[in-house]
């Protein structure tokens, strides 16, 4: 007999006969397997089947690749990781023990830019999914899968699986609903314009189509995403915050745009999420958000009036905002729309609409290189994520920074970044709680000593001065003392600080 709950949700009443326990569903995988799962900052992915996965490698290793939306909560990369589940993981990831895995070479991670991941499944590039695995919750009439708080890859996931495991989760309210947009561009050369040109439109479907013969199981949880992770506000970011408001005030001053600004997106993070919850305290009005992600600072400019819509691929919230954003879903529904992250992420879409892009540097160097990703330019960190699509083609590219990290043991600008994600061609402007450095018209010689003066940290800034100084003697267009160029890094290695002696 099936819970009623459960029934209402499975509106297509021959796929109740599909519900299975995760370990039953488990037995549906081999070793070597390519699996997409839900799941995009740690929303909306799947809860159960993660785990039943653990279970079974311990009888036998699975190999797995592993392909998802973006980072999982509930310790599921790491648990995965650790049991041995994958071998192989994309496009990317936050979780520590992973990360651990990664930088053994224990795991091989492919960092990749969050609008590929669907080009290449769609191409060919990648491994077609054999079994997708996607949080829903409810499943239509039809037998179309209505998602969570997340769309991610889902979609393109369900078009190209050979079996789909739906986990229908009781926890996430069946008045989501309506709240997706599901547009999938068609294969190329047939390709057209995706017919989207507001930040609000609605261009696709509220639920992923899937022939209801390839729901191979249904797994019934009932458990919330985990929370987001992001540290409040402090001095350092209330600062940076300052500094991209003045900047933007000067924008719209100069008559670059108006007062609503351009759409807005904004990254992971704590840093990112400080600096959108700082323009609550702007006069900026009826802005706009197409991001790929909406954390607490979103909600926070939905509740002050200031924000009139946002566009995402999840929603990703600390636990009392989610509470408060669950129990009020009918209020927030007219101003959000979730994507499947190839479209919110989308260079067409991006170039088109002019997005400003607010995203976090581990480091930059003195000519507006940015590294997001690798740690002493070697570790990975999380990956490059949507970064590089919204920076490479939106309108503004901010990248914002503390300009010290581990208690000043770091200098965040450096004379070379040790890897870069941005090239100084994709990079407009750069923030610290110092100040902003814009460096739009600018060429390399001149934006050295701006990046130094208004970014860098006052006791490191002698150092820069120095070996600036003595690259402009070797000259170049972009002058460097090439042996010394990547040194502060190898001081950190060996002496656990950028200090010169
Ligand atoms: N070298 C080494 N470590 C550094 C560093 C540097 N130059 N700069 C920062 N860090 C460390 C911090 O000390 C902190 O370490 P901890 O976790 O041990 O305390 C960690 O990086 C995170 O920094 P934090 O200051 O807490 O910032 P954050 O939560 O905002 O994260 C990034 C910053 C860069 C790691 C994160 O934004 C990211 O992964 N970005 C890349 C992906 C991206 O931009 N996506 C955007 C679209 S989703």
């Amino acid at each position: 007999m099936v819970d009623h709950k459960v029934a209402e949700r499975i509106r297509r009443p021959e796929l109740l006969a599909r519900i299975q326990s995760a370990g039953q569903a488990a037995r549906l995988f081999e070793p070597g397997m390519t699996v997409g799962m839900s799941g995009f900052t740690k929303a909306g992915d799947a809860k159960a089947l993660p785990r039943a996965l653990v279970e079974r490698a311990r009888e036998r290793p699975l190999d797995l690749t592993l392909i998802t939306g973006a980072s999982l909560g509930n310790d599921s990369d790491g648990m995965m990781a650790d049991a041995g589940v994958f071998r192989r993981r994309l496009p990317f990831q936050a979780d520590a023990s992973l990360r651990r895995k990664i930088n053994t070479g224990e795991v091989m991670f492919i960092d990749q830019h969050l609008s590929e991941t669907a080009e290449q499944l769609r191409s060919g590039a990648l491994p077609a999914i054999d079994i997708a695995v996607i949080e829903a919750c409810a499943i239509r009439e039809d037998g179309a899968i209505v998602p969570t708080m997340a769309v991610g890859n889902s979609a393109s996931f369900v078009q190209g699986a050979r079996h789909v495991i739906v986990e229908l989760n009781l926890a996430a309210p069946a008045a989501l609903e309506g709240l997706h947009d599901i547009y999938v561009p068609r294969p190329r050369p047939a390709r057209e314009p995706i017919p989207l040109t507001h930040p609000g439109q609605r261009i696709g479907a509220t639920a992923i189509a899937v022939d209801p013969a390839r729901i191979a199981a249904i797994v019934v949880t009932d458990s919330p995403d985990s929370p987001s992770s992001v540290l409040p506000p402090d001095a350092g970011t209330d600062a940076i915050a300052c500094h991209v408001v003045a900047f933007l005030e000067g924008e719209v001053a100069a008559g670059r745009m108006g007062p609503e600004l351009l759409p807005l997106q904004a990254g992971i993070g704590t840093i990112a999420n400080a600096v959108l919850h700082g323009l609550t305290q702007s006069s900026f009005r009826n802005l706009s958000m197409y991001s790929e992600v909406l954390q607490d600072s979103a909600i926070a400019l939905l509740d002050s009036g200031q924000l009139a819509l946002a566009s995402a691929s999840s929603i990703t919230l600390s636990a009392p905002v989610r509470e408060r954003f669950l129990a009020n879903l009918d209020k927030y529904r007219d101003w959000i729309v979730l994507r499947p992250q190839e479209i919110s992420n989308h260079p067409e879409i991006v170039r088109r609409l002019g997005i400003i892009g607010l995203n976090t540097a581990l480091e930059f160097d003195i000519y507006g290189n940015v590294n997001s990703t690798h740690v002493g330019g070697t570790s990975m960190m999380n990956g490059i994520g949507g970064s590089g699509d919204f920076a490479r083609n939106g309108e503004l590219a901010i990248f914002v920074s503390k300009s010290e990290a581990k208690d000043g043991a770091i200098s965040s600008v450096v004379p070379m970044v040790a890897h870069v994600d941005h090239t100084e061609h994709d990079v407009d402007v750069l923030v610290t709680e110092w100040g902003f450095a814009d460096l739009r018209g600018l060429a390399p010689r001149e934006r050295a000593p701006l990046i130094i003066e208004r970014c860098a940290h006052p006791f490191y800034r002698p150092q820069l001065r120095d070996y600036y100084e003595r690259a402009l003697l070797r000259g170049g267009q972009t002058p460097h003392v090439l042996e010394e160029a990547l040194s502060w890094h190898e001081r950190y290695r060996t002496a656990k600080h950028m200090r010169a002696a």
